[in-house]
């Protein structure tokens, strides 16, 4: 039984205080700090340690409580459960919060599969074929779709990896082989992986009651062979409906940051300038999204990392450490 809303909004209330903005592990060298995640380089291992940050629009909005630990923890139960696809980069998960993995050398794209067609950001696929631009992502799509409709079947919209603080760029397949950013034959390899990925995470998702509606991969090259590395159908990475609320009506509930991106639509914001601070009860209410989707997608109730998080962190860390 996944807990109540009614046990767990007292817990995240408490950590409205706790959320982790910046990290600063003693020992693990200089800190680099991604949109989400603070990297730390010890040695030949890359430590991820996931924050509260969210991000959406490509910019980081505000922190949500607990998010980091989810989103951690989400990752870690998804790459036990692709292994057998293809190799990730995960070493160990010391703590709530952190990965350490293996360094991959990165594809220089990010593989997006989704399996219908929706939306609200310029890059989305549902703004574009709304828009009548000719062949989005160079794919061939029948006249007629709705938004929210599932695609006849699951198709792959790569981007080109944004500069730091730049929005992704909308590619194609064709492109990326073309321009030699991956070779022909790992694209082949890359495709197959994504779109298996992509069924088995709609398998699973499918159990808990949930639709995997669209994710993105990253992958690397470690040691010559194609590795999934990063994070995997983690609902910062992925886009999930409850499959109760979607029906004809296409009007499906999310249990991801759309629901912070429709709030931003809502005041006015489109992704330029700064954006507002998130107010609490938003912040609370998608801490238990989070935190809901972790525990049906994994079947175990969710437990916050011990406080204080900063001691913990040092401690899971102090074998990395010199
Ligand atoms: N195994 C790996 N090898 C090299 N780079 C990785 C690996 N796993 C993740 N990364 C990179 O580490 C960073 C993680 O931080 P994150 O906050 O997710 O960054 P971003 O703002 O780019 O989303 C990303 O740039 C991601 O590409
Ligand atoms: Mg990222």
């Amino acid at each position: 039984m996944p807990t109540s809303a009614d046990a767990l909004v007292p817990v995240i209330r408490e950590r409205l205080a706790q959320r982790i903005l910046h990290t600063d592990v003693p020992g693990l060298g200089p800190v680099t700090r991604g949109k989400v995640r603070d990297i730390y380089r010890p040695g030949d291992v890359r430590v991820l340690v996931a924050s509260d940050r969210i991000s959406a629009f490509d910019r980081v909005l505000g922190t949500i409580p607990l998010k980091g630990q989810v989103l951690n923890q989400l990752a870690a139960f998804w790459f036990k459960n692709t292994a057998d696809i293809v190799e990730n980069h995960v070493l160990d998960v010391p703590h709530p919060n952190v990965t350490v993995c293996r360094e991959a050398q990165p594809l220089p794209v990010e593989v997006v599969v989704r399996g219908y067609i929706t939306g609200v950001t310029s890059t989305s696929l549902w703004t574009q074929y709304a828009a009548g631009v000719e062949r989005p992502y160079g794919l061939d799509l029948p006249a007629g779709l709705r938004k929210n409709d599932p695609l006849p079947a699951p198709v792959i919209t790569p981007t080109t990896k944004a500069e730091h603080g730049e929005h992704d760029v909308p590619t194609t397949e064709a492109e990326i082989v073309a321009s030699g950013m991956v070779s022909a034959e790992r694209w082949k390899e890359v495709r197959e992986v994504a779109l298996a990925l992509y069924e088995r995470g709609r398998t699973i998702a499918a159990q808990a009651g949930l639709i995997l509606v669209d994710t993105k991969y990253e992958l690397g090259i470690i040691d010559g062979r194609l590795t999934l590395i990063d994070e995997v159908h983690t609902p910062d990475s992925s886009r999930y409906w409850l499959a109760d609320s979607y029906d004809e009506h296409r009007t499906p509930k999310s249990l991801d940051k759309e629901h912070v991106r429709s709030w931003l639509k809502s005041v006015g914001y489109t992704g330029d300038g700064p954006s507002p601070p998130i107010p609490d009860a938003l912040a609370v209410e998608l801490s238990l999204r989070y935190i809901q989707a972790y525990e049906q997608l994994t079947g175990r109730a969710f437990e916050p990392a011990p406080l204080p998080i900063d001691t913990h962190l040092a401690r899971s860390l102090s074998t990395y450490a010199s």
